[in-house]
């Protein structure tokens, strides 16, 4: 499994409700495989198991201003793409803007571009959505994540405070302008 995917082959399909068990399954591997090595065990099942239930994701995917996405090789899920507008934005909240919550691609397939297309996705729903920017809160320690964002053109331009189970964490804000 060398080198970058061809485009064609990485399918990105938006999420319908009766794919909430894939959603679950991808979100909770990608969540632990990023984070298990900086935080308890014991947080870090607080959060899978709050943050990926099944009426919480039934919730988030029957929501008007949250979209989600797969990437999907050969009809497996290998990652997936999380958007909100308007007030389903985790923060800001500004009807101008689109939150990338969630860009998140199975560990097997780091490196291959798969990020890239789900992130192009992302890109290609802002300017349908003619909003002004699009914005998103990476961990202060993801550094992998940083770079892939910076390469895109996204600057800092805040830091956040957020909670995993009892432990404080910082987020760094990153945005991307759409308009001159
Ligand atoms: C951040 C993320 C979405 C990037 O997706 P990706 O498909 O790996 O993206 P790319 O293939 O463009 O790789 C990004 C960079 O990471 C590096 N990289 C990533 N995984 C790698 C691996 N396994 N081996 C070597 N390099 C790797 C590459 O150097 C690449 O930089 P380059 O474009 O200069 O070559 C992905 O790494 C990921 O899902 N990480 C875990 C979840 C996460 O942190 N999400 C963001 C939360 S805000």
């Amino acid at each position: 499994m060398n080198g970058k995917y061809n485009k064609m082959e990485i399918i990105v399909t938006k999420i319908t409700e009766n794919e909430i068990l894939q959603l679950q399954e991808i979100g909770k591997k990608t969540f632990s495989e990023t984070f298990s090595e900086n935080n308890t065990e014991e947080s870090m099942n607080e959060y899978l198991e709050t943050s990926f239930s099944t009426e919480k994701l039934k919730s988030e995917i029957n929501d008007e201003n949250s979209e989600f996405y797969f990437a999907k090789l050969n009809d497996e899920v290998i990652g997936y793409l999380k958007l909100n507008t308007g007030s389903s934005q985790t923060e800001i909240k500004d009807n101008n803007a689109l939150e990338i919550e969630r860009i998140y691609v199975s560990k097997d397939f780091h490196g291959k571009k798969v990020g890239q297309i789900l992130y192009e996705k992302a890109i290609e729903i802002a300017s349908q959505k003619k909003v002004d920017y699009v914005w998103l809160g990476v961990w202060e320690n993801n550094l992998r994540a940083i770079k892939f964002y910076q390469k895109n053109g996204f600057v800092e331009f805040d830091k956040h405070i957020f909670r995993l189970g009892n432990e404080e964490q910082t987020d760094i804000m990153m945005k991307l302008n759409l308009k001159n």
